[in-house]
């Protein structure tokens, strides 16, 4: 397997526990064996790298430190790296953070911005919502399939995965789905490509200046979606500012589409390297829900982090003001101090308390959707292809940094 992100100028790691690098290739593909060994000998390890950082590897540490807002709060920074080319010092035109002074929250936010910003946000997401747009998820998944079925192969990262979020989220804030591939290509340049100061800029401004103009349309041409909705709210007597709105927008495009696809594509690559598990949730799909918990534990694909505003303490660690602590997230759901067997994925796997979605208050807003288009994406998938597999399991690729996945899976059947 060869990895997508590859990040300029990369030194060797000489120890994990003191010069980890969350781009080096071998990790991205299998950082698994690093968190074993860390969890070991070293559970917050730390990097001089990008600006400095600390990944905590255990469960215990990961939650504690999240619940934790007062010492680690989100508003100095939650991308895993210096958000390069945002500071007005690289590339061209006006700097993205004069035009979003708030970030993009309710994730970039601590109390009391944060409170009523997810607020807002939930009730777009809630379990009844999310079963309505079950219909057209699931329409949208056999559209997919009908358009490779025939050949008798496909890339299930790229042909489908990447496809069907970024088509649901834009149809619940309203925009039109021919954009949809553009909408992609933004969001990957603010993550995937976040180390280069060009693409990371290009996605984030494409992003802001996509929403800008929505809200200009929605204002003239009043509709029923959330975007509308923000623009007829009021806070404390006044309405939202703009920059608000369009931070929380941005969030909910860039925070739903990177995120589901890569746990989509993940599920689908286990599915295509595991014949057993395959079978056996074709055979008996009353196992669905607890198969897409174990994946999602599994193949967890997020990353968050917490920029220090001041010096903390934490169990020894001297962290320092403007450092990063990496939200650890896929680590912790490996922790074998928590989950029996850890390393195994067990499609029927009973106590499952995983922390995929985060803890906390900034837990994922988005959880009954993203779980949604998983289970609907895998189980439409093997109820049309039941029989598929990798066709060359070295040539997947996959991403890492803040969102990790595979990007190409070519599977055939
Ligand atoms: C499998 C898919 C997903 C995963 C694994 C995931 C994971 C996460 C995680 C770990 C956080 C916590 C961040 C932190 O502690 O800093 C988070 C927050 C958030 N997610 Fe998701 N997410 C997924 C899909 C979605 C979707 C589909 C949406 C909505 C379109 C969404 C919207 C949000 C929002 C708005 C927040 C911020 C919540 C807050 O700060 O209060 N996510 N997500």
């Amino acid at each position: 397997m060869t990895d997508t992100t590859s990040a300029p100028d990369r030194q060797p790691v000489s120890d994990w526990a003191t010069d980890y690098d969350i781009f080096d290739p071998e990790y991205v593909r299998n950082p698994f064996a690093v968190w074993d060994d860390l969890r070991d000998r070293c559970p917050v390890a730390h990097t001089d790298r990008w600006g400095g950082s600390w990944l905590p590897t255990k469960y215990e540490d990961v939650t504690r430190i999240a619940r934790d807002i007062e010492r680690f709060p989100s508003g100095g920074g939650i991308a895993v790296i210096p958000p390069v080319g945002l500071d007005g010092a690289s590339g061209t035109g006006p700097a993205p953070v004069a035009i979003l002074p708030y970030g993009v929250p309710p994730i970039s936010a601590d109390p009391p911005l944060h409170t009523w910003t997810r607020r807002l946000i939930l009730p777009w997401m809630s379990p009844q919502k999310t079963a309505s747009y079950e219909p057209m998820t699931r329409a949208l998944c056999d559209k997919l399939i009908d358009g490779f079925i025939a050949s008798g192969q496909a890339d299930v990262a790229a042909d489908y995965a990447q496809q069907i979020p970024v088509r649901v989220i834009a149809h619940i804030l309203g925009v039109p789905p021919e954009l949809s591939d553009t909408f992609t290509g933004w969001v990957r340049d603010v993550l995937e490509f976040a180390y280069d100061p060009e693409r990371r800029r290009r996605g984030v401004m494409g992003v802001v200046g996509f929403f800008q103009n929505a809200l200009a349309d929605r204002r003239m041409n009043p509709s029923d979606d959330l975007i509308s909705e923000l623009l007829h709210t009021e806070v404390d007597g006044a309405p939202i500012e703009e920059s608000v709105i369009i931070g929380m927008c941005s969030l909910l495009l860039i925070a739903g589409v990177d995120t589901t696809w890569s746990a989509i594509g993940s599920s689908l690559w286990h599915l295509a390297s595991h014949p057993d598990d395959r079978r056996r949730l074709v055979e008996r799909p009353e196992l669905m829900d607890t198969a897409v918990e174990e994946f999602l534990r599994a193949y967890s694909p997020v990353t968050m982090a917490r920029r220090l505003l001041e010096d903390v303490e934490y169990e020894g660690c001297p962290m320092k003001a403007g450092e990063r602590v990496l939200m650890n997230f896929p680590g912790a759901n490996r922790d074998p101090e928590v989950f029996e067997n850890a390393d195994q994925v067990i499609i029927d796997r009973q106590l499952n308390r995983h922390v995929a979605f985060g803890a906390g208050i900034h837990r994922c807003a988005g959880s009954n959707l993203a779980r949604m288009e998983l289970r609907v994406a895998i189980e439409t998938f093997i109820a049309r292809i039941p029989e598929f597999e990798l066709i060359d399991p070295s040539s997947v690729t996959w991403a890492g940094g803040q969102v990790r996945g595979p990007r190409e899976a070519r599977v055939r059947f």
